[in-house]
């Protein structure tokens, strides 16, 4: 609920602020919805102030009303190497452009989400942050950059940043209060995040054949008696636990002392258990190194930290075991988790619609596994659910909503799920079949070969012959000697495209967003430019008038 549609967040119980104060815009950049609470929640918190607030997407602003701005927050995350979130594209590029106004007077602040193991950390919060600056307008505080574990210093940002605008709004108004406490924790089920539902996985069964080079699983768990819903588009957060194997080998190789407790939030955890449950041993990333380097001493480490692009080189094919068996040490618990990060949980879209499958949720799920360094490595959660989590057995899950979403109304879909990327598009046809919907569909799906890795394959030549599924179009890469991609299907099929497109079809993307989602957004501008007889800017401008009318989705990763 707290995700569903865009716009801004109403003033509904604030108090009454005074008529001439101005206006404390909160503009947000979110790919997830991590951006937009922390938005909502700096909304609410200066709302608690007495401010006059306007919170909206970046993608729902209209960028000539910057001219009006005088206070401005901005959040925002960063995609795969350093791009905005789709909602904030347009807004990003207008700020670089030549319409983008003379920001003087203008005070504003940033909050970046990302994640450090990326070279291009919070960049595009840097960038907003480099782009206002560059018009004229201050910094009122600093940006703080967040990393995966962003919720404590996006609070104190909030706290800060509200502060300060409340001063300068309010200079000379006396009654002004920020307290964290002000701080909403927007709860409306009684599972999430934080306090997860515990389920059971009824079935775990490999949907890619003895030879494929792919292990992809399709897992149904159970929800009964959660009381959880969710939306097709949505996703399914996933707390897993590391490998025993690999938690044993961590205390063996350290000394660490197993009996002796930690603390973890507050409490005394037992070592075993905080670093199962409570740290990430499987993604490492360049915080580790140099922290590592520090507690164990190693002058070898420090060095390599130094040195980023040899760090990035050596954590991309090194899990935390990998390093720690390369330079084992003796160090306490508290040392150890000093270097290592939280554990957070693996978000997957999901399958399923409860329209057809009630209190289940389905899964599609690509189980990494690979050899290294002479061991096998499983990633975190995908190995948790695949290997070590019997069918029966329990796991803690959470639904994270999204803005994924089927039309209101009877439009055509196109779907475009490549690979493990057609999770939520089983679910979209699930949802037009169980309600009878009326909406022409069409699914482009690829994987490596027809005979190993055509997913849900029964189920999709049973929606076509029902005329739920109106078209498919395959793209199996290696089957032949050149490969041949989703957007390769695309452009054969161009005209058709076009002529669903001008009849108000949803373009969906799923799947990969480093290559994958990138070609297929190229091979869609070309379309409309071949076939609609337009320039490229032309048609550059309509797939983002696609993007703003929420025509043109894409749930990538
Ligand atoms: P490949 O691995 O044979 O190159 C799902 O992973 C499918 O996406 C696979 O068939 C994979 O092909 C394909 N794929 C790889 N790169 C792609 C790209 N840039 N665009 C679209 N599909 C791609």
């Amino acid at each position: 609920l707290a995700q569903a549609g865009a716009g801004s967040l109403p003033a509904a119980g604030a108090p009454a602020a005074p008529a001439e104060l101005p206006t404390l815009t909160v503009l947000y950049g979110s790919q997830t919805g991590n951006a937009k609470g922390v938005a909502q929640q700096a909304a609410a918190a200066a709302e608690a102030a007495g401010l006059k607030v306007r919170c909206v997407s970046m993608g729902d602003y209209k960028p000539k009303d910057l001219k009006k701005e005088t206070h401005v927050l901005i959040t925002s995350c960063t995609q795969g190497e350093g791009d905005p979130p789709d909602d904030a594209i347009e807004f990003h590029a207008f700020l670089a452009g030549k319409k983008a106004p003379k920001l003087d007077g203008v005070k504003y602040s940033v909050l970046a989400l990302g994640d450090s193991s990326y070279e291009f950390f919070c960049q595009t919060g840097k960038d907003f942050d480099e782009r206002f600056a560059k018009l004229g307008a201050t910094a009122i505080e600093p940006r703080v950059d967040c990393d995966v574990e962003y919720e404590e210093p996006a609070a104190g940002w909030i706290e800060r940043a509200v502060a300060a605008m409340a001063k300068d709004m309010q200079a000379g108004v006396a009654q002004v209060t920020v307290s964290a406490a002000a701080t909403p924790t927007a709860t409306t089920s009684a599972y999430n995040k934080k306090n997860p539902f515990t389920a059971t996985l009824e079935t775990n069964q490999k949907i890619t054949g003895r030879d494929s080079v792919k292990d992809i699983r399709h897992f149904e768990i159970s929800l009964e008696g959660s009381g959880l819903t969710y939306q097709p588009g949505d996703s399914l957060g996933v707390w897993f636990r590391n490998d025993e194997k690999v938690v044993d080998e961590i205390i063996e190789k350290l000394g660490l002392d197993a009996s002796a407790n930690i603390e973890v939030d507050g409490e005394q955890v037992a070592v075993r258990e905080a670093l199962t449950r409570h740290y990430e041993l499987t993604l490492s990333h360049p915080g580790f190194v140099s922290k590592y380097a520090e507690v164990t001493g190693n002058a070898e480490l420090a060095k390599l930290a130094e040195d980023r692009q040899a760090l990035r080189a050596y954590i991309d094919v090194r899990q935390i075991i990998d390093i720690i068996r390369e330079h084992a040490a003796k160090i306490s618990a508290e040392q150890l988790v000093s270097c290592l990060r939280r554990l957070t949980p693996r978000l997957y879209s999901i399958a399923s619609s409860q329209a057809e499958v009630e209190e289940e949720v389905h899964l599609t799920v690509g189980v990494v596994r690979y050899d290294a360094f002479g061991e096998e490595h499983f990633g975190g959660a995908s190995g948790f659910l695949a290997e070590r989590l019997e069918e029966g057995g329990e796991v803690d899950v959470f639904v994270e909503h999204s803005h994924f979403r089927l039309p209101e109304d009877n439009s055509p879909v196109i779907m475009v799920g490549p690979g493990t990327g057609i999770a939520p598009f089983r679910a979209f046809v699930q949802e037009i079949d169980a309600n009878e919907r009326e909406n022409e569909t069409w699914l482009f799906f690829g994987n490596p070969t027809f005979t190993e890795d055509f997913l849900y394959q029964v189920e999709w030549q049973s929606y076509l012959k029902d005329g739920v599924l109106n078209k498919i179009d395959l793209a199996f890469s290696r089957d032949q000697a050149e490969k041949i991609y989703v957007q390769d299907r695309m452009l054969e099929k161009a005209a058709e495209l076009w002529a669903w497109l001008e009849k108000g079809a949803y373009f969906y993307v799923c799947g990969d967003a480093n290559r994958m989602a990138k070609d297929v957004h190229e091979a869609l501008v070309t379309i409309v430019e071949q076939q609609g007889g337009k320039s490229r800017e032309e048609a550059e401008n309509y797939v983002s008038e696609l993007r703003k009318n929420k025509r043109y989705q894409r749930d990538v990763y």
